[in-house]
């Protein structure tokens, strides 16, 4: 893999294709607001983008900020919660706002992982987006663009977060992040991926084979 050639590819594409996402603002330094990176990545988990934005708004309009969600009663945390499924995820949320109004907004992938509910995704997510911390996020979309790259019919986790690794632009680490889950949601969808509009159909293996929907191979049960 020509990773110098792939790290353009796709930040070329996503620097066109981005999608505008009420999550992906940024402010005049161009940072991202951690809280509403990470409030989006566990909504996000369950949630797809479509109606994922409506919910977001909902509970940032009822929590703006990290104190409003810890200062929250917990019945209106799980009112606001509504239709977003499980709601040990908005109970988790609560607690960690508390943890972090004690103790602090962890900037880092280790601090993240140290709060309620919060894994190696969520994790990942944050310190890559807001921090710009070199962590590579793994979700159901980049593994399936990286079995195709591969052409790897039955990816292990192990192998799935080892080329996800490998891959990472470390230096944009959160671009490259999240141009890979756009890439994955509108291009190299599971069926009918569009490979004549994908900005890394030259060094994707599953492309070459002819038959690109094969990767990966559907769970047998
Ligand atoms: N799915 C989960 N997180 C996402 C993000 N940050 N951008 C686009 N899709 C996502």
């Amino acid at each position: 893999m020509n990773l110098p050639a792939l790290h353009a590819a796709l930040l070329g594409w996503f620097s066109v294709q981005r999608r505008d996402l009420p999550w992906r603002v940024t402010d005049e330094q161009g940072r991202r607001d951690p809280y509403r990176v990470w409030v989006s990545e566990v909504l996000l988990q369950q949630t797809q983008v479509v109606r994922g934005r409506v919910y977001f708004e909902r509970f940032l309009t009822a929590f703006p900020t990290v104190q409003a969600l810890a200062s929250a009663p917990q019945e209106a945390v799980l009112k606001a919660w509504e239709g977003c499924g499980y709601y040990a995820r908005a109970r988790n949320l609560h607690r960690a706002a508390q943890q972090i109004v004690q103790s602090g907004l962890p900037s880092t992938y280790e601090g993240w992982r140290a709060l309620p509910g919060v894994g190696p995704y969520t994790a990942a997510a944050v310190a890559s987006l807001a921090f710009g911390e070199a962590q590579a996020v793994l979700d159901g979309n980049v593994r399936r663009v990286l079995s195709r790259l591969y052409a790897v019919e039955e990816p292990t986790p192990r192998w799935a977060q080892e080329t996800a690794d490998a891959l990472l632009d470390s230096d944009h680490p959160g671009e490259w992040n999240e141009a890979l889950m756009d890439l994955g949601a509108t291009i190299c969808t599971p069926a009918n991926p569009r490979c004549a509009e994908c900005p890394l159909s030259a060094q994707c293996a599953a492309f070459a084979s002819g038959d690109p929907a094969q990767y990966p191979a559907p769970k047998k049960r």
